[in-house]
């Protein structure tokens, strides 16, 4: 008998192919059929009028640290979620040093000091939904390098690469960077091109947080294609966006540019978050001794340890409060004690340019959320996969809801090697959403932005049940999935 069947379901299977109704059931944490189920099973759903569609991934993430913080992981379930892809931006929680903290944006203290022991890790801790790894520059050149603005010596180069071979080794499925963060920034496009060789034994990937989304875009994606194209691997844009009002409608070149280069046989996809602000660590986007006016202006405060006070609301709004310009707020928060941790919210970027990106068939669903739960977070954290299939489906109809589930699941699948997943098919893990096509929806916003989404009625995660109609089960039976292995 069955575990679980779904009974007259909509099936959306997650290839982009046309959806039709029919039952799935669920066995030792497999699906074992789908079509028609006349056998009983243990637990029976009824799925009438409900859509039932591969458990979405969310390919861009920092839920490194979050997966042993806040185990029931319930911002990414709750948005029907079974994977998150993390270690994005140049920034992950391996490699590390036993007992110190780690270079990923959580800090959380590790108890491991690679992937093997990170695994081990999360896996006792029981998360709610699955993991997949990339290792990031930013980590391995601050363990080796600190803060050194150089190029790397012979000696250094080759310690990196070792980080990022083990990783592989351990079932990572590429390296990412973050070349508009320190340190990165201070590498060339040798250094990372020298990194990003290691995976290509591995037929891994690079995704890539680029050098520059404002007024240097195009010249950003020609860097990022060089090094794929010379390393020999795929290459995985980050958050495709423009910045700066100057710069906006950049997005369709660059997506013209990526056409070109699949044309002539380079492997490039990309992921966007469905919002016009972006989010991180402030003290990444000034200069402390210059900030930027026109950044300043723009700017909301997330988390802000320093001043609990100032979450939630505009940098402008604070320095006319305290009677100061704009850049004088963002020195006053950034060199108060712990204003280093301050989280912001930038107002940058341009709606037209997140259809473009969402019309493109390359492009993937990635949320970039940043899990600091205690103060504001953008609500990309809690709102993504629903947003894009009540907003931008439903609503809009920029993309129909076969599309758009294809590049939540089996796309991200296929580029991350999470085997055995991404599609509704007999002998596939069973991850797996049931939504309301007529509800989903986010309710996260900037002024209330830890609200669960409306509409995912529930979602299995290997197998089990790990939420059901709004309640998050516990059940914990993610797991930290290696490159390719079923
Ligand atoms: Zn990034
Ligand atoms: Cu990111």
């Amino acid at each position: 008998m069955a575990d679980t069947v779904i009974r007259n379901a909509t099936i959306i299977d997650g290839t982009g192919a046309q959806r039709f109704t029919g039952d799935v059931t669920i066995e030792d944490g497999h699906i074992n059929e789908v079509g028609s189920s006349s056998g009983a099973a243990a637990v029976e759903v009824d799925a009438t009028g409900l859509v039932l569609a591969p458990g979405f991934v969310d390919v861009h993430t920092h839920d490194d640290g979050a997966l042993l913080q806040h185990p029931d992981m319930a911002f990414k379930i709750s948005q029907g979620c079974t994977s998150v892809v993390v270690g994005n931006c140049g920034f992950s929680a391996i490699p590390a040093v036993h007992g110190d903290n780690t270079l990923d944006l959580s800090g959380v203290q590790a108890n491991w000091s690679d992937l093997d022991g990170y695994r081990q890790n999360v896996e006792n801790s029981g998360p709610a939904l699955n993991a997949m790894m990339l290792v990031g520059h930013n980590t391995i050149r601050s363990m080796e390098m600190g803060t050194e603005r150089r190029a790397p010596t012979d000696r250094e180069l080759e310690r990196m690469q070792q980080h990022v071979e083990l990783a592989m080794e351990q079932g990572a499925c590429g390296f990412s960077t973050g070349l508009i963060y320190r340190p990165g920034r201070w590498a060339d496009t040798e250094e990372v091109l020298e990194l990003a060789k290691i995976v290509a034994p591995f037929d891994g990937i690079y995704a890539t947080h680029m050098r520059n989304e404002n007024d240097y875009l195009l010249e950003a994606v020609d860097e990022a294609l060089e090094i794929g194209a010379k390393a020999g691997v795929a290459v995985q844009i980050s958050h495709h966006k423009a910045a700066g009002k100057r710069n906006w409608g950049k997005v369709e070149e660059s997506l013209a540019k990526v056409d070109a280069a699949v044309a002539e046989g380079a492997k490039v996809t990309l992921d966007v978050y469905p919002y016009t602000a972006g989010s991180g660590p402030m003290v990444q986007y000034f200069d402390i001794d210059n900030p930027n006016p026109e950044l300043a202006q723009a700017i909301q405060l997330a988390s802000c340890p320093a001043f609990r006070h100032y979450e939630g609301r505009m940098l402008v709004d604070i320095a006319a409060e305290l009677g100061i310009t704009a850049p004088e707020a963002v020195r006053h928060i950034l060199t108060a004690p712990d204003g280093k941790k301050t989280i912001c919210i930038q107002h940058v970027m341009d709606e037209g340019d997140i259809v473009s990106n969402l019309r493109h068939d390359r492009v993937m669903i990635g949320s970039d959320g940043i899990p600091d739960l205690t103060g504001r977070p953008h609500p990309r954290l809690f709102g993504t996969f629903p947003r894009v299939l009540g907003r931008y489906v439903r609503e809009q109809g920029i993309l129909d809801l076969e599309s758009a589930v294809r590049r939540m699941t089996s796309l991200s699948c296929d580029v991350h090697g999470l085997s055995g997943r991404g599609r509704i098919t007999e002998g596939n893990w069973a991850d797996l959403v049931l939504f309301d096509p007529d509800v989903v929806v986010d309710v996260a916003s900037y002024e209330d932005p830890k609200r669960e989404s409306l509409g995912i009625r529930n979602v299995w995660v290997n197998g089990d049940l790990a939420f059901d109609n709004g309640v998050h089960t516990q059940v914990g039976s993610g797991k930290v999935l290696r490159y390719r292995e079923h």
